[in-house]
């Protein structure tokens, strides 16, 4: 295994979309930033230069952090910001993981411009699960926002309404072709009778996303850097955080297919209707005509979703075996919701708030995990509800005067106990899909559904053979998922949804892992250049 050096500055940059310049936070100046290249179990040494006004940490989403959590990047959560004109050095070991991950800011919403593709190759001389494509290319979904995202949230908080949307979706940070705007979104160059691996990222702040390519299937062979049973779909849905492979074969002779992301939201609430689009071009100089699709998903087309979400299955080869807990140690339960508090200084005098298990969650002073590793008291308790405090009608409204609680609540587990969590979206205002990830683990997704969860006949459809392995999923508006895990990494794990509108709302808790006995189970020392608060 190697050690792979990088540099990021932070900087801000001047950038041009939808006809009008901003300037944006930016690492090296880049647009998505830099793609990260390792392999499995090489270790990665990411020098972070703070050069702008803004606190800033990074986060390496999907990395496990075995002992490492000090370089996991959540502010407040594993570590402090890095402060304007700080550096630190962010030192992980990709210990047995392979694939496709991303890299964002993990502090307010700078996530917005700042992230970018981490790609693991299996270890030398080992091949892929699938034939060996001729090329492979990342696909970097996200937003563009013609306003500063820092004032769109800032100013939300303030009044305690909803925040405005995007303005464009991008692919490669181009929205496309844009009336009036001199912009011709990207293109991947193609040869004919190949195949192309593509390493499909969301990295937007809001929105799940469908994705296609005009005249083409793509099959399916990993997702959040796990590999998947192969299968053919010609629409792939995408969720913020989550990342997804495909092989793309070029079965046509000549000619300019579209590429399209558009939104996935089953609610009714104000998404960013508009498309992105890129495109995949046949050699020979590029045409103006392109092939475009024939239909793109509406916007809350949920059985589009479904079946794509029903169709993902682990491998489980003898290489790359599923290793799901069949014993559990503890079962949790939690809600999440949206719901509304009084705030005597918000224009309407209440605010938006979003909770697990009627808990709104609150950012400390100084990070989890510092106060968990020095045994730091005040800065949070490790009573996090287990269950929700009352099971009301999960698809109905919410009972009188359940407001929702706030706190820094953190549950606790000892460490190598398996743990099953079922997540089961409310609807206290609306039932909303929200995609959850958790940070330090994968877990397997052994059950979903619409509805309330039933404790009686729904674990008797569970899949515990070859479910599929992840970091985020999501959990459908007015249903359930079901997920499994082993707590064999100590530390401070933060668990959220990757809708960032939602976060900020407080749907977000984190587990505190005991550290185990043996000499390689134990959380290790902070490094000596860990930010301060
Ligand atoms: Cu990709 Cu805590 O986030």
């Amino acid at each position: 295994a190697r050690v792979r050096h990088y540099k990021f500055n932070v900087v801000m940059k001047n950038a041009t979309r939808l006809c009008s310049t901003k300037p944006i936070v930016t690492i090296n100046g880049n647009f998505p930033g830099p793609t990260i290249y390792a392999r499995e179990d090489d270790t990665v040494l990411v020098k972070v230069v703070n050069h702008v006004k803004y606190n800033v940490s990074i986060h390496w989403h999907g990395v496990r952090q075995l002992r490492t959590g000090w370089a996991d990047g959540p502010a407040y959560i594993t570590q402090c910001p890095i402060q304007p004109g700080q550096v630190y050095v962010y030192n992980f070991t990709l210990t047995g993981q392979r694939g496709t991950l991303l890299w964002h800011a993990h502090i307010l919403w700078l996530r917005a411009t700042v992230y970018g593709a981490l790609v693991i190759m299996p270890k030398l001389g080992v091949p892929y699960p699938f034939p060996r494509p001729h090329m492979e290319q990342v696909i970097l979904l996200g937003e563009w926002w013609k306003s500063d995202t820092e004032a769109v949230i800032n100013e939300a908080l303030k009044s305690g309404l909803a925040p405005n949307v995007s303005d464009a979706h991008v692919i490669n940070g181009h929205p496309g072709p844009v009336q009036g705007c001199a912009s011709q979104g990207f293109n991947l160059q193609v040869e004919q009778g190949k195949t192309y691996l593509l390493r499909i990222i969301n990295a937007a702040l809001n929105e799940e996303l469908f994705f296609k390519i005009a005249g083409h299937q793509l099959t399916v062979v990993e997702v959040d850097a796990v590999y998947t049973k192969p299968f053919k779909t010609d629409t792939i849905v995408i969720a913020p955080g989550q990342t997804t492979n495909v092989l793309l074969t070029t079965n046509k002779a000549t000619g300019r297919y579209l590429v399209a992301a558009s939104p996935f939201m089953d609610a009714p609430i104000l998404v960013d209707n508009r498309t992105a689009q890129a495109t995949i071009h046949y050699s020979g100089t590029l045409s103006s005509t392109i092939t475009t699709l024939t239909s793109l998903p509406p916007k809350n087309a949920t059985p589009v979703a479904t079946k794509f979400t029903d169709s993902l299955r682990s491998l489980n080869s003898n290489t790359y075996p599923a290793k799901v807990p069949l014993k559990i140690d503890h079962s949790l339960f939690f809600t999440s919701s949206l719901g509304v508090n009084p705030c005597a200084t918000c224009v309407n005098g209440s605010r938006v708030v979003a909770d697990f298990n009627n808990v709104s969650f609150v950012m400390p002073k100084i990070s989890l995990l510092q106060a968990h590793f020095f045994n730091i008291s005040g800065v949070f308790t490790d009573d996090f509800p287990a269950k929700p405090p009352v099971m009301f009608n999960f698809t109905g409204t919410q009972p009188a005067n359940f407001a929702t609680k706030t706190g820094t609540r953190l549950y606790r587990l000892p460490y190598n106990s398996t743990v099953e969590l079922v997540l089961q979206d409310t609807g206290m205002i609306a039932p909303e899909n929200h995609p959850i990830h958790l940070h330090g683990f994968n877990f397997f997704v052994v059950g979903r559904g619409i509805g309330n969860f039933n404790p009686k006949k729904d674990p008797k459809n569970f899949n515990l053979v070859d479910p599929v392995e992840r970091n985020t999923v999501g959990i459908p508006a007015g249903g359930w998922t079901i997920i499994r895990f082993r707590a064999d990494n100590p530390g401070v794990w933060f668990m959220h949804c990757h809708l960032e509108v939602h976060t900020t709302w407080g749907l977000k808790m984190a587990f505190v892992v005991d550290n185990g006995k043996g000499p390689n189970e134990s959380l290790l020392p902070p490094p000596s250049d860990l930010p301060k608060c």
